[in-house]
């Protein structure tokens, strides 16, 4: 199997893994579980699940199969490590459905459908976010059943929170959104990126390693390599927004004019965004080339930053 269709064949299983793990559509509040759904349901690249379960791979190795010729780690895979891969896919969905409401980047389309404020309505999107991001700890909770290392689920769960929150994602976006239309120093972009983008991608690899079994100063290479990735994933996504096509982005183009954005390309233009795009990600690859295992579909997944037209 190539890797193309490695990743054709990953994805799917994601979609799988993903798909289980969503909450029913039942009761009188079920409005609230279907706006949840049709986000994650409406697909998307699935990369930090993706990137989650390879980096686990990379410490405990890749599927084997015992006498009976039963997938011995796909057990333990399953056990404790695929709610966390639907978990980060819910916080992630839920950080795309705040981003496109009107307060924000006021957006319509996402992953190739009516947002999920225009589909449900303001107040069942700024719902349906909220209770993703918490259905998420509900969902990484269960790598506690069966599991005989709660400590390394509990550090994880202690970790996707705090990458998520004030010190990630959230914290990210809130300068993004308190300087939108105001100049920005360097500084702040870089931040806005680490945080933003980087932090949710950090925690993804950071909790494979840590549930692949990692020392503390593998998790530590992991987490910087994460955050190289993450910002090469962001500036790509700025430079897609000016050269992309709504079709294969699914998202609207100009979002970041329309919303008067400082970002990467406009503060030191399209050749140097590019350039900084493969900078990151050769330095990335060379933190890869540190770890143990086999890293070819990590390499491959890296490449993809690069040259990825969604
Ligand atoms: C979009 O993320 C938001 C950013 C952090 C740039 P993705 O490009 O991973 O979105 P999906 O999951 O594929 O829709
Ligand atoms: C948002 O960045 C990153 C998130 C944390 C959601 P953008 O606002 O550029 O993401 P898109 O382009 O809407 O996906
Ligand atoms: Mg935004
Ligand atoms: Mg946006
Ligand atoms: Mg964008």
């Amino acid at each position: 199997m190539d890797l193309k269709e490695r990743l054709e064949q990953y994805t799917a299983q994601v979609e799988e893994v993903v798909t289980k793990y969503l909450p029913p559509e039942t009761g009188y509040q079920k409005t609230v579980s279907e706006a949840m759904n049709y986000s994650v349901k409406a697909g998307g690249k699935r990369l930090r699940p993706l990137f989650m379960r390879e980096v686990y791979r990379l410490f405990a190795g890749g599927p084997k199969e015992d006498s009976r010729g039963d997938s011995v780690r796909a057990g333990m895979e399953a056990i404790l490590v695929e709610p966390f891969m639907a978990a980060v896919e819910m916080i992630h969905t839920f950080s795309l459905i705040h981003d496109d409401l009107p307060c924000m980047d006021n957006d319509r389309l996402r992953r190739g459908l009516p947002t999920t404020w225009v589909q449900y309505g303001y107040d069942m999107a700024v719902l349906a976010g909220d209770a993703l991001a918490l259905y998420a700890f509900e969902t990484a909770a269960r790598a506690l059943g069966g599991s005989e290392r709660p400590r390394a689920v509990a550090e994880c769960m202690g970790l996707l929170a705090g990458k998520s929150g004030i010190g990630g994602m959230i914290g990210g976006q809130t300068v993004d959104v308190e300087l939108s239309g105001k100049p920005i120093d360097p500084q702040r972009l870089d931040f806005i990126y680490r945080l933003k983008t980087g932090a949710l991608l950090e925690v993804s690899m950071m909790i494979g390693a840590i549930l692949g079994g990692a020392d503390d100063s593998q998790v530590e290479a992991v987490e910087k390599m994460a955050s190289l990735v993450g910002q090469a994933f962001q500036i790509q996504d700025d430079i897609l927004d000016l050269t992309g096509t709504t079709e294969v982005l699914g998202k609207p183009v100009l979002s970041d004019e329309k919303n008067e954005k400082t970002t990467y390309v406009s503060l030191y233009g399209m050749e140097k965004a590019r350039e900084a795009v493969r900078d990151l990600s050769a330095q990335a690859k060379e933190l890869l080339w540190s770890l143990p295992g086999d890293h070819d579909f990590l390499e491959y997944l890296m490449d993809m930053l690069i040259t990825r037209e969604k």
